[in-house]
């Protein structure tokens, strides 16, 4: 868990800077990332994949989670590999000198001019979604003169108890092919007769923010029944297993506290599934891949505002208004996620009341959360909200026509731009005024 720590001064610290400072220097809203801790949770994947499997295999970060050129640069610096799930995603990668053989690419309806920017680049795999697209994508490969390599995305239909939303194998989702239907072991057989693709193994994502470790182990268990079912028909051997991302962080109370330990023991389970699958089936250990996004980037961020309005509604409840919203925080009005917060100017003082954290878009939901427990704060306090570094940059948007704000890392006290701020010239950059209204 991300440890909050306070100062002589009683404020808040992250990556070794005053929070408080931070907000001087870059304003507010600021998106705020801890470089150790992304660096450490890069590695406790990878270390543990190196020890528990001899490396055979690669951690790909899932960049959904949280994509701009320098999260690349990161994961590429600690050895990861990438997933993406768009050609933007996959351009900014490219840009930030990823390199293509480590990137994976997903999406479960992938445009053409997509699958054209992987085949250019030679990215690693792509995890083919659907015969539609196995049929373009070996057309592109043709015209390149190559072979793509490529995964079939199967649904192993585990259920994991997180939010319905976020849930992606249940048997009625978007994603993949079921296994329990045929309809998996029908799509590979057919993927293996594309000459211009290489059919290199499997992919499964059981969903988002899931503490349940049996779950991901039986999703593993499932792949393998499928595995060996699908060897015993057609004689292939996959030699590519990739089991997808989806740990849990921790939001609130009401999430347990992970440390770094747990998710070694997380993914160790795993691999120790893995591994006993293998014997049992007398099957070779395939490359095993997996690709946690919001366990890496989700607890390594924070978000600071500024308080301005305060409004309390006899009787019901008070508002803080501050100076986000839900273009940048869109989880809770999305998901009715929670969260913890502090007034990281006033971090020692004991919390007095519960208040609701409005943002200032024009809509009565746009929320940044309620129930937070904090002491009563003033117009200009700066609240710093915890675990946000997943999702809410990578969701953000324009919605009335605020702006993205910019994203700093901080290390041993030092603070960069990961994102600069965003300027009104850059809302207007791509707006036309048709010659009819000029
Ligand atoms: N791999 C695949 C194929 C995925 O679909 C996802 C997430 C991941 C990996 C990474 O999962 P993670 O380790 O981050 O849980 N916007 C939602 C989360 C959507 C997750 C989508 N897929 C949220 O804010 O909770």
């Amino acid at each position: 868990m991300f440890k909050r720590e306070v100062n002589k001064k009683g404020r808040l610290e992250i990556g070794g800077a005053d929070a408080v400072e931070l907000a001087e220097q870059f304003g507010t809203p600021l998106y705020v990332y801890d470089e150790n801790y992304l660096r450490f949770m890069m590695r406790v994947y990878r270390d543990t994949l190196d020890r528990e499997y001899d490396g055979n295999g690669l951690v790909l970060y899932a960049s959904k989670a949280f994509s701009c050129m320098g999260i690349y640069a990161l994961a590429n610096s600690e050895g990861l590999g990438a997933d993406v799930v768009s050609g933007g995603e996959l351009y900014t990668a490219l840009k930030a000198g990823f390199p293509a053989e480590k990137i994976m690419m997903h999406g479960n309806n992938k445009l053409k001019e997509e699958l054209a920017l992987a085949v250019e680049h030679n990215v690693g795999w792509v995890v083919v979604d659907s015969l539609w697209e196995a049929d373009m994508l070996d057309g592109l490969s043709e015209q390149a003169g190559k072979v793509q390599n490529i995964l079939l995305r199967i649904n192993p239909g585990v259920e994991a108890h997180t939010h319905s939303f976020v849930q992606t194998a249940t048997p009625d989702s978007k994603f993949g092919f079921s296994v329990a239907d045929g309809s998996a072991m029908e799509t590979a057989k057919k993927l293996l007769e594309k000459k211009h693709l290489c059919l290199k193994g499997f992919h499964c994502h059981i969903g988002s923010q899931i503490f349940e470790k049996h779950s991901f182990v039986l999703a593993a268990e499932k792949c393998f029944e499928f595995l060996s079912a699908f060897k015993k028909e057609t004689g292939f051997e996959a030699s590519v297993l990739n089991l997808g991302g989806g740990y849990g962080i921790h939001y609130t109370k009401d999430d347990p506290n992970m440390s770094f330990s747990d998710y070694a023991d997380y993914f160790t389970a795993l691999i120790d599934a893995v591994k006993y699958e293998c014997e049992k089936r007398s099957l070779k250990r395939p490359f095993l891949c997996i690709e946690p996004g919001r366990s890496i980037v989700g607890e390594a961020g924070i978000t600071l505002y500024t308080v301005g309005s305060i409004k309390e509604i006899k009787g019901i409840k008070k508002y803080l208004a501050v100076d986000g919203g839900m273009f940048e925080s869109p989880r809770y009005c999305l998901y009715g996620s929670k969260y913890e917060a502090m007034l990281a100017n006033r971090a020692n003082e004991e919390p007095t009341e519960y208040v609701s954290v409005a943002g200032k878009c024009c809509e009565s939901g746009d929320l940044i959360g309620e129930g937070f427990n904090l002491p009563k704060a003033k117009s200009g306090d700066i609240l710093a909200v915890f675990s946000t570094g997943a999702y809410h940059y990578s969701m953000a948007s324009n919605y009335n026509r605020n702006l993205v704000p910019p994203v700093i890392i901080v290390k041993d006290g030092k603070a960069d731009y990961l994102v600069k701020p965003q300027t009104y010239d850059d809302l207007i950059r791509n707006d036309a005024l048709p010659a009819s209204l000029k």
